[in-house]
């Protein structure tokens, strides 16, 4: 007969590639059941955008399949997305398990378009997604969704995000006349806007907060970086971008203020032929990975020069949901998993350094 212990043993033998552990450990085995060599269980993964979900599910299941007197196995998988902020000190947006800031060096580059289109690729995994537009001077996201002002409402003194397919959106611009003056607001004005659409916002239940920053390093990237623990910053350039070094003022920024880099994404990084399906790198080849080597911060992913997504996006109809099978759309999916991989992997080391600020030195040893 088979025994808990020889399941548990070979489940140790699958690492999550990413986490670089192995998947007992991790907490990713739930609900297991074994009666009489039939074997039940559910594999948790760390997010549904997981990039290696699919090679972990096999390899669950051949090291499953090395114990031959099993006669029945039956395997649910589910995520549930790790908290890759610290929770405890921040009770104001406990809903909220991971923030993710999109900044860059100027504008132009396309932080909007990128933070908009991660925000539906992770929603597309199964993800409960939000998108905070808090370029307050320059509010862009609501006329991205195509939707007018007076989608957000006050509610109890909390509000209440905009609905977009489920996607919970808050944004300077759906205050219309408000957001014509942002431009005589200074600095403790917009940064107390920016703290009143984090905290006091109603955010049910979110995976990950997607805040689409301003360019550049001023009081908004500031205060956010300053007002609750975010899980890190979400790099945006373009191959041109790298060679003015623009970016990278605003990487030291956030590493001076030791807010975790999550990676980089190029925007705009070629151009792909339509007749013969070839990329172009017409701007020059390679950027953000030098930017990546030079900074150690991981290279997520390269968004081609598309016209589709600059007129999507002034229609109002984002290219994830219009044309979800093209080459920009594959790309922005590719980076959402690869975003997600990475919010685990600093939510796992997170809680490695909790754990061993708990543990206390004099703490009797068992052996
Ligand atoms: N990959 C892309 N291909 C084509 N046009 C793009 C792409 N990314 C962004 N754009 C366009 O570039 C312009 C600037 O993008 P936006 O997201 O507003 O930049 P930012 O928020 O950095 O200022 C917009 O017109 C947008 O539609
Ligand atoms: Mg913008």
């Amino acid at each position: 007969m088979v025994g808990v212990d020889q399941v548990l043993e070979k489940l140790s033998t699958v690492i999550d590639p990413d986490l670089k552990k192995d998947i007992v450990s991790m907490g990713m085995i739930k609900d297991l059941e074994l009666n009489d060599n039939n074997l039940k269980f559910t594999l948790e993964l760390t997010t549904p955008a997981c990039p290696f979900n699919v090679e972990i599910e096999d390899d669950v299941r051949k090291a499953i399949g090395e114990l031959k007197e099993l006669k029945n196995f039956d395997m649910k998988v589910t995520a549930k997305v790790m908290e890759g902020r610290s929770l405890d000190a921040d009770t104001s947006m406990a809903t909220v398990k991971n923030i993710i800031g999109v900044a860059s060096g100027k504008g132009g580059v396309g932080k909007s378009t990128v933070s908009l289109n991660l925000a539906l690729a992770l929603q597309q995994t199964g993800a409960k997604v939000g998108l905070l537009d808090a370029d307050i001077y320059g509010p862009s996201i609501p006329l991205m969704l195509g939707m007018k002002s007076g989608h957000m409402e006050v509610e109890d003194n909390k509000l209440q995000p905009a609905k977009y397919n489920g996607l919970q959106v808050v944004s300077f611009g759906f205050f219309a006349e408000q957001s014509h003056q942002a431009a005589i607001y200074r600095g403790p004005i917009i940064s107390g806007i920016l703290k009143q659409f984090l905290v006091d916002t109603n955010w049910s239940d979110l995976d990950y907060l997607i805040v689409d920053l301003p360019p550049g390093t001023g009081d908004i990237p500031l205060t956010l970086a300053q007002t609750i623990p975010i899980t890190g910053i979400l790099v945006v350039t373009t191959p041109q971008d790298v060679a003015s070094n623009v970016a990278v003022k605003a990487i030291s920024m956030f590493e001076k203020l030791n807010v975790p880099i999550i990676g980089v994404v190029e925007n705009m990084s070629h151009f792909i032929c339509p007749s013969c399906n070839d990329k172009h790198y017409i701007f020059g080849d390679g950027g953000a990975q030098k930017i990546s080597e030079q900074f150690k911060i991981p290279f997520l992913g390269e968004i081609p020069l598309n016209s589709g997504i600059m007129s999507g996006s002034d229609l109002g109809k984002p290219i994830m949901i219009t044309s979800p099978d093209s080459p920009s759309a594959i790309a922005f999916r590719t980076s959402a998993k690869n975003i997600a991989a990475q919010c685990s992997i600093l939510a796992a080391k997170m809680q490695d350094e909790m754990k061993s600020a708990e543990t206390p030195e004099d703490t009797p040893k068992t052996n």
